[in-house]
């Protein structure tokens, strides 16, 4: 039997068989002298309809759909969250793992001040671009003076570019000179730092597009087949939808008054986010899933066009979630069910194991630092999933919801919603681990609904 498997759900934990002091670890025989463990356990809260959305057309309007970026939010679960539970007095929202900012946009056309942290340069980019509106007339301006310029390219120009040696990798002669010349004339003709942001965050979206990255993959891996489109036609068709969502956002804030409500995006680590004590009234955020998907390999064609790094191993190891966290324990700090999931794992693969290990810690540290930077009264409102690696279930939003709790946040509410599988990848290497298609023979559905954990200060 898995360590952390009970039947009912409720607060009140349920009995469950486990053999007590070995964490879970087989070969404990069950007897009368077994010590009953109780865990906190959600499978059977009811599925709300009011959250699926399933019935929505786009998950694109406003300037969410600038960026592509794995596991964003739905926009209108963060709106709903936000209209529904909001906080009295509520002024400032954040979210300690940012993204692509869904939360920060919501929040600016809520009239909300917020403040994001992510430890990914390339979320911040995109983030800072995404809440940034600009006055339609200048970008359509800038842009004209740009696609005037395509005409001057002169690919013997390009041929021997100093770039990073990866993006020999993904690149194609052709393609890259044709980036590195998008990347000059952004640089050298747009002199406002946020125009020439905006275009740069265009180059980043159709940088995959325009390398050998297997289109349908988030993960590295190259097509050697693919029919490259041509730089410019991408980066043409590309800003233009992206000028069309910023004249929607823009004319939406405009009408409203929110243009200047302040959005600030900072590189931040979510375990020591260095914001003021009691500083934010409401948390609105999703942490990354654990060894699912690598933050840092998924924006390193960004990355490293944009030199914001140089070396992946290093780079990878701040992710909270990663599975290269090098981390060799077992142990896990503040949560009983969270050390039997990973003693468990540990009789699978005990590489997993010690990266479930500090995913849990992590995310520990992470609780702490919620409740750090909450006001008195403050929400905490918590999109998390539960998953399966190797045959064990990772009940991450009990694990946290207890790590939440510990750290002196007091439960509101625990929402379950179905996740549209057009949104999120739910098949799963029963083998691997890793995230699969389902033409694959080990593959298993995995975390079909996820859940909103609304906690109070
Ligand atoms: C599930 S995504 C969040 C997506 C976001 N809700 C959105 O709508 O775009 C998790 C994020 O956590 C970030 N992350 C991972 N480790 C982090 C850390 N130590 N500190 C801050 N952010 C981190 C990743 O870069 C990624 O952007």
């Amino acid at each position: 039997m898995l360590a952390n498997q009970t039947h009912r759900a409720s607060d009140t934990p349920t009995v469950i068989d486990l053999f007590a002091g070995t964490g879970g670890l087989s070969g404990a025989v069950q007897s009368d002298l077994d010590i009953k463990k109780t865990y906190i356990d959600f499978d059977d809260i009811p599925v709300n309809p009011d959250w699926a959305f399933d019935s929505i057309r786009s998950v694109e309007q406003l300037t969410h759909g600038y960026h592509r970026y794995p596991a964003k939010f739905l926009p209108n679960v963060v709106k709903k969250i936000i209209e529904d539970h909001s906080p009295a007095n509520c002024n400032v929202i954040a979210d300690l793992f940012a993204g692509c900012g869904t939360t920060l946009v919501e929040a600016k056309v809520h009239g909300k001040r917020s403040i994001g942290t992510d430890i990914n340069p390339v979320a911040q980019l995109i983030t800072r671009v995404k809440t940034t509106p600009i006055i339609p007339e200048t970008l359509q301006l800038s842009y004209e003076n740009l696609i005037a310029q395509f005409d001057e390219f002169n690919e013997a120009n390009y041929s021997d570019i100093q770039k990073h040696e990866r993006l020999d990798y993904w690149f194609k002669p052709q393609e890259k000179s044709k980036i590195a010349f998008l990347f000059d004339i952004v640089h050298e003709l747009i002199a406002e730092d946020f125009t020439k942001e905006f275009f740069y965050v265009c180059i980043s979206h159709i940088l995959k597009n325009c390398s050998r990255w297997l289109q349908s993959s988030t993960k590295p891996q190259v097509d050697p087949n693919k029919n490259i489109p041509d730089p410019f036609d991408e980066f043409k068709r590309h800003c233009q939808k992206m000028m069309k969502s910023n004249e929607e956002f823009y004319n939406d804030l405009n009408k409203k008054g929110y243009l200047d409500v302040p959005c600030d995006i900072l590189l931040k680590d979510a375990r020591k986010t260095q914001l003021k004590s009691e500083s934010v009234d409401m948390i609105i955020t999703s942490p990354p899933y654990v060894t699912s998907y690598e933050y840092a390999d998924i924006h390193q064609l960004t990355a490293y066009w944009m030199e914001y790094v140089s070396s992946m191993s290093e780079f990878r190891k701040q992710f909270i979630g990663t599975s290269y966290s090098g981390n060799t324990s077992l142990e896990v700090r503040g949560s009983e069910q969270a050390q039997d999931i990973v003693y468990a794992l540990a009789q699978k693969s005990k590489h997993i194991a010690q990266d479930v290990a500090q995913y849990f810690n992590d995310m520990q540290d992470v609780a702490t630092e919620m409740a750090r930077i909450l006001v008195p009264d403050g929400h905490a409102c918590i999109v998390i999933g539960n998953t399966k690696i190797k045959d064990v279930d990772i009940k991450s939003a009990e694990v946290f919801y207890e790590f939440l709790k510990n750290s002196g946040l007091h439960r509101i509410e625990v929402i379950k919603r179905s996740i549209p599988h057009k949104l999120m990848p739910t098949l799963r290497d029963v083998k691997t681990g890793k995230f699969t298609k389902l033409d694959n023979p080990n593959c298993k559905k995995v975390y079909p609904n996820e859940y909103i954990l609304i906690m109070k200060k």
